[in-house]
């Protein structure tokens, strides 16, 4: 088991780059390996639609020419043995007789497919070798785990809070958080598949709900929620929004925006609140992670706080655990 970790953290660094680019599907990372163990190639599922991590693997190594010397495939999660908008990937991994060994982290915990993979594999010959950083890819796959099986999104509550305690910026500021923190703020944005917003924020900010500071995936629409039951938000800021990419949808109470999201594919949902939001959230129960970034005091640097809901504490890995940088899935492209 021991011996397959450095790969799995490559194969958990090349899904990474790709959390938010692939609902509905997982982000899903993929290392094959020789008969010495060294690595080949490594790549990620891209966007849905396309090839899932095995078959792009399989896909690359062919034209590398590299196909004959994979003994051993490294997956995040257990390939699929089911026909989706692409063909399994067990059939394409059985086609090619030099692979011996398929090792992944997380079953799948689609409660229609479970254990379909891995038995179908083995019951082909091939060795599974199961659980491999299995508390890491769980934690990884946390947002299509809660989809898969509840059909509503995980919910990431982001906030700011000045020194003060103020969520509300000083006057003539939209921001108060440092440089940093903005850079983090996008990158959550990045992974998110939709964004919820109130009335009161928009009204006081117009915020622009773009991913800035780093590109974005490329040709992604985001859904926008609006929880604004007085109906104060400007048609000409929705407009703006729509023609940023964003698919704006209203919802009067939060289990109907859930429920939207969930039947539309979204995996991940960021809730930008102002503080009567943000309150009516806590209330709720119904948000999964809370993202709080602290203003640091003068000349200190601000501090990220992230608090899980009970049911995903039992799965955090040990959080000092940092995945490496493995080989870049830039791979994807060659
Ligand atoms: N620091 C931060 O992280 C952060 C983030 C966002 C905003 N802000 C700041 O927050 C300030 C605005 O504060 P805010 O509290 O007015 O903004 P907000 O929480 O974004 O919006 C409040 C509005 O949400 C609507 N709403 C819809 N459903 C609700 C529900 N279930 N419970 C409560 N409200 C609901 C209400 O209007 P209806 O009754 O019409 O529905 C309410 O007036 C701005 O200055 C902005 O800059 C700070």
């Amino acid at each position: 088991m021991q011996k397959y970790e450095s790969a799995m953290r490559m194969a958990l660094n090349a899904a990474e780059q790709f959390v938010g680019a692939t609902a509905p599907n997982p982000a899903v990372g993929c290392i094959a390996l020789d008969r010495n163990g060294k690595v080949l190639l490594g790549a990620a599922h891209q966007k849905a639609g396309t090839a899932h991590a095995e078959a792009k693997v399989l896909e690359m190594a062919s034209k590398l020419g590299k196909l004959s010397q994979i003994e051993t495939l490294v997956v995040t999660l257990e390939p699929c043995n089911h026909q989706g908008k692409t063909p399994p990937c067990t059939d394409a991994i059985l086609k090619h007789k030099n692979i011996r060994r398929v090792v992944y982290g997380s079953k799948d915990p689609n409660p229609s497919v479970k254990g379909g993979g891995a038995d179908r594999l083995r019951s082909s010959g091939l060795e599974v070798v199961e659980g491999v950083l299995e508390a890491e890819c769980d934690f990884f796959l946390r947002a299509f785990k809660k989809w898969v099986t509840q059909k509503i999104p995980y919910v990431v509550l982001k906030g700011a809070f000045q020194t003060s305690g103020s969520m509300v910026p000083p006057p003539g500021q939209k921001t108060f958080t440092s440089q940093a923190s903005l850079y983090f703020a996008h990158e959550l944005r990045k992974k998110s598949d939709a964004i919820w917003v109130a009335s009161g924020t928009v009204l006081a900010d117009a915020p622009e709900l773009t991913v800035r500071w780093m590109p974005d995936h490329p040709q992604k629409k985001r859904h926008l929620i609006l929880s604004d039951r007085r109906k104060r938000i400007p048609s000409s800021w929705i407009e703006r929004q729509k023609s940023l990419g964003f698919l704006p949808q209203f919802a009067d109470t939060i289990q109907e925006g859930l429920e939207y999201l969930g039947k539309n594919g979204v995996l991940q949902v960021l809730v930008e609140a102002g503080p009567l939001f943000r309150k009516a959230w806590l209330e709720s129960g119904l948000w999964d992670e809370s993202v709080v970034i602290k203003q640091g005091k003068e000349g200190q640097d601000d501090s990220i706080e992230i608090e899980f809901a009970v049911d995903q504490k039992e799965e955090q890995p040990t959080m000092d655990q940092e995945v490496p940088k493995g080989p870049s899935t830039e791979l994807d492209n060659e």
